[in-house]
C-alpha cells in the first residue's frame, strides 16, 4: 500500500518564519494529485519539506506508515520517493547514460538492468544515450530527469512545474509520460502552474495559498467552481 500521508505539515527555511503553516495531503498509488497555487503559495516548499530537504517543525509524512519525518534526503529517496525539482534537474555536461547511473546509485543493485529497462520505455533516450544531457531538447531533459528519478523505483514521484519552459506539444507528451507513470503504480504529486492542463489529467487536486490548503477536490468539481477559477487557476 503505498499511500503518502503529508499531515499538518508545518515547515520553512528559518525558525522565526513557517512558510508552511500546516499543511495536509494524501497521494494513493496510481493516482495523480496535483498542486495548485499562486506563486509562493509554498508548492515547492512541500516538496522539500518531504523530501527532508528543510525541516518539518510539526507534523509528520508518513509512506504507507512509515515515518518519514526527520530522514535525510538520501533516506526518503531510498525510502520509495522520487523528487524531480524544477531547475536543475539534469548534470548537463554528462551523457543521457551517465545521468541514469547516477541516479541508480542510491540502489546500487541492477543498475544496468533498470537503466535499459527505461531504454526500452523511453526509446529517445536510448537514442541518445551517449549524447550530453545539454545536447537534449527542454521536453526530453525533462524526461531524463523523471528517468532518473524512475531508477530508484520509487512508490511515490514529486514533480515540480514539470511543464515549466516546455511548448505546449512538448508539455503533453511530458503529461503522457506521468499518466503512464501512474498507470505502472506510482503515485504522482504534480505541482503545476499550468492550472488547465494539471486538472486534466489528474485525479484529484489540491489548492495551496498562503502556506494552507484552501480547496481540494476532483478536477472536475475544482475547475466548476467560479471562485476557484477566477482566482487560483486563470480560467474564466
Ligand atoms: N530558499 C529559500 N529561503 C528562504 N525563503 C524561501 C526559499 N525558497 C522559497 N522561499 C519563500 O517561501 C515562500 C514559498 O515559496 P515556494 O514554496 O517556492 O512557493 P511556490 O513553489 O508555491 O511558488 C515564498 O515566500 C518564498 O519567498
Ligand atoms: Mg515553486
Amino acid at each position: 500500500m503505498t499511500t503518502l500521508v503529508i499531515d499538518n505539515v508545518v515547515a520553512g527555511y528559518t525558525r522565526a518564519d513557517m512558510i508552511l503553516k500546516g499543511v495536509s495531503m494524501t497521494a494513493d498509488a496510481g493516482e495523480i494529485v496535483a498542486v495548485l497555487g499562486p506563486n509562493g503559495a509554498g508548492k515547492s516548499t512541500m516538496l522539500k519539506a518531504v523530501t527532508g530537504q528543510i525541516a518539518v517543525r510539526e507534523g509528520h509524512v508518513t509512506l504507507a506508515g512509515r515515518e518519514l519525518t526527520g530522514m535525510k534526503p538520501r533516506e526518503v529517496v531510498a525510502n520509495g520517493v522520487a523528487y524531480v525539482p524544477q531547475e536543475s534537474n539534469v548534470f548537463a555536461t554528462m551523457s543521457v547514460r551517465e545521468n541514469l547511473e547516477i541516479g541508480g546509485t542510491v540502489d546500487r543493485a541492477n543498475v544496468r538492468p533498470r537503466i535499459d529497462g527505461l531504454f526500452a520505455r523511453f526509446p529517445v533516450l536510448a537514442e541518445k544515450r551517449h549524447d550530453a544531457a545539454r545536447t537534449l531538447s527542454g521536453g526530453q531533459r525533462q524526461l531524463l530527469a523523471m528517468a532518473i528519478g524512475m531508477m530508484v523505483e520509487p512508490q511515490v514521484m514529486l514533480l515540480d512545474e514539470p511543464s515549466a519552459g516546455l511548448s505546449p506539444k512538448a508539455a503533453h507528451e511530458m503529461f503522457a509520460v506521468i499518466r503512464e507513470i501512474a498507470a505502472s503504480g506510482v503515485a504522482i504529486v504534480l505541482v503545476e502552474q499550468n492550472a488547465f492542463d494539471a486538472l486534466q489529467i489528474a485525479d484529484r487536486a489540491y489548492i495551496l495559498a498562503a502556506g494552507l490548503n484552501h480547496a481540494e477536490g476532483t478536477g472536475a468539481a475544482l475547475s466548476a467552481d467560479p471562485d476557484i477559477r477566477r482566482t487560483f487557476l486563470g480560467m474564466h
